[in-house]
């Protein structure tokens, strides 16, 4: 992986495919969750390969159903942690940590508390490229936003205690679609610095992924993105490493796990099969 990329770049497309799906879904009568700036991400990318951002164009895009299974996926991981943070506001939890944020755009869409900071940390060209597109459409935050441009394979928390984060606030921190993309000795050290600066309160929500390389072997949705040059079995790091689970269990956070299978379930909106074998889990960790 290079140690800079934008979002038609590298890692950074996979920010741009997420976004995408956000499109999809969000052009749904009963989307679970909707996100007005996604299609005008995929619209400012310009991509090489312009990706779906409707139902109609994503069931065309693989003709195989693939890439409208993925938009289910990603439309259910979106919603679990959306209410994941509706949650922390109604605990009363006012600082946000978003890692490996991409084009999410919760800063701008999920109602905060009064008085909510929010810190999202990426790749700068990535945060750049968001930003300006926010601004372009007329986005305001809502709370205090403040990007972190850095590496999470670096020293992170330096760059965001320097950008205000407060470690004696509890803090609610998220990492989605990320944990695939790290080497095994840079996620062992994200989780011991989230420890290590997390108040007695903080809450962290992680997406964990069975076996991501694996379910992609082959795929139209891993198609898709190569059309744009990127191979994300490429991307991805598959040393064993110990369950995020159990990682938090043995730090004293208490953890509840949701299988993706059981969030999609009760948000009425089933996987598809090939989807279900990946053995997506949600965990929930909430420090004491
Ligand atoms: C699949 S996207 C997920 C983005 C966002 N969390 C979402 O769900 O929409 C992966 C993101 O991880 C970021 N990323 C991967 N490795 C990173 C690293 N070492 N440092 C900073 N960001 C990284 C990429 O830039 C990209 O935005």
């Amino acid at each position: 992986m290079g140690r800079q990329w934008d979002v038609v770049s590298g890692v950074g497309v996979t920010a741009l495919a997420v976004a995408a799906a956000r499109a999809v879904e969000t052009s749904r009568p009963d989307a679970l969750t909707e996100d007005p700036y996604a299609l005008g991400f995929v619209e400012a990318a310009r991509a090489p390969v312009k990706l779906p951002t409707s139902q109609v164009e994503a069931a065309a895009f693989d003709g195989q159903g693939y890439w409208l299974e993925a938009t289910t996926y990603v439309a259910v991981r979106t919603r679990a942690f959306d209410d994941y943070f509706r949650r922390a506001a109604e605990a009363g939890v006012t600082q946000a940590v978003l890692l490996a944020s991409g084009l999410d755009s919760r800063a701008f869409r999920l109602p905060w508390p009064e008085h909510a900071v929010i810190y999202e940390i990426d790749q700068p060209l990535v945060l750049d490229f968001k930003l300006r597109v926010l601004r372009e459409h007329g986005a305001t935050a809502g709370g205090v936003h403040r990007p972190v441009g850095a590496d999470l394979r670096e020293d992170w928390p330096t760059a965001l205690e320097a950008a205000g984060f407060d470690r004696a606030r509890p803090t609610a921190w998220l990492a989605e679609g990320l944990l695939p993309y790290l080497p095994a000795e840079a996620e062992e050290s994200l989780f011991q610095e989230i420890h290590r600066i997390s108040a007695p309160g903080s809450r962290l929500a992680v997406e964990t992924i069975g076996d991501l390389s694996a379910g992609l072997a082959g795929t139209a949705a891993n198609d898709g993105v190569r059309t744009l040059g990127v191979d994300v079995r490429d991307l991805i790091h598959t040393e064993q490493r110990p369950a995020p689970a159990d990682r938090l269990a043995g730090l004293g956070w208490s953890v509840r796990e949701v299988a993706a299978t059981e969030a999609a379930a009760d948000y009425g909106r089933p996987l598809s099969p090939s989807f279900a074998a990946r053995d997506a889990r949600y965990v929930f960790a909430h420090r004491p």
